[in-house]
């Protein structure tokens, strides 16, 4: 049976999320959002008035995580973001939510996850892998305008979503384990300059040239 993994990694609002979950409706296949696990990890820690900077309580919360967690209102709130980048750079962390993303990634018939090391770390024989960023100003602006569309007034203002995302992505990048780097197979897409639908349609190409290249693997 054939297996199509597809990688799609990259920092915050560089649209990855975007184009996986594009990629996994036109292959047909099954998507996870592994920021999802660590923002959960995170509002666990949150909820039990814990310290997302202690390490030890942050992987009891990562190796008891509650899947209701996944659908609460703050998993994707700014603050909880924050504390999904502090959790997420704990080794035990990372250690505890592998095999859950190993799992998904093996499962029948391939499937598309995204994330920060998807390519590097959870599925290297990923048989696409793509590299999606933007320049920072343009992920601010774009996190910025979904912030207001949702809060109105009581968003934060533009310069404190461009300092949360650098300060997100210094992060992600400096953390020892599992960082945020592009693989060395990984296709680079800057979404800088497109829509939704040219990055998509960029995607897609990418994709289907990974898979001439590398063939579907034979299970
Ligand atoms: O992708 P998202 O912005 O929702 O991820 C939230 C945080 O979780 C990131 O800032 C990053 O620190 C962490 N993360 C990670 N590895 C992944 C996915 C997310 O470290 N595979």
């Amino acid at each position: 049976m054939t297996s199509l993994i597809i990688a799609v990694d990259g920092p915050a609002a560089s649209g990855k999320g975007t184009i996986a979950r594009a990629l996994a409706r036109h292959y047909g296949l099954p998507h996870l959002d592994t920021g999802k696990l660590y923002r959960a990890t995170g509002l666990a820690v949150r909820l039990a008035s814990g310290d997302p900077h202690d390490a030890a309580a942050a992987a009891r919360a990562a190796r008891s995580l509650d899947p209701e967690l996944l659908d609460d209102p703050d998993l994707m709130s700014g603050e909880n973001a924050e504390a999904a980048s502090i959790v997420s750079a704990h080794p035990a962390v990372r250690a505890a939510l592998l095999e859950t993303q190993r799992a998904f990634a093996g499962q029948p018939g391939g499937a598309v996850l995204d994330g920060r090391d998807i390519g590097t770390v959870i599925a290297p024989q990923a048989v696409a892998k793509l590299f999606v960023t933007a320049s920072p100003g343009v992920r601010a602006d774009r996190r910025h305008r979904e912030l207001v569309g949702k809060y109105g007034d009581a968003a934060p203002g533009h310069a404190t979503v461009l300092a949360d995302i650098a300060a997100r992505d210094a992060r992600d990048s400096d953390r020892s384990t599992a960082p945020l780097r592009r693989a060395d197979d990984a296709a680079l897409l800057d979404t800088s300059e497109l829509g939704i639908a040219a990055a998509v349609q960029q995607a897609i190409a990418l994709v289907e040239a990974a898979i001439l290249r590398g063939g579907q693997q034979q299970i």
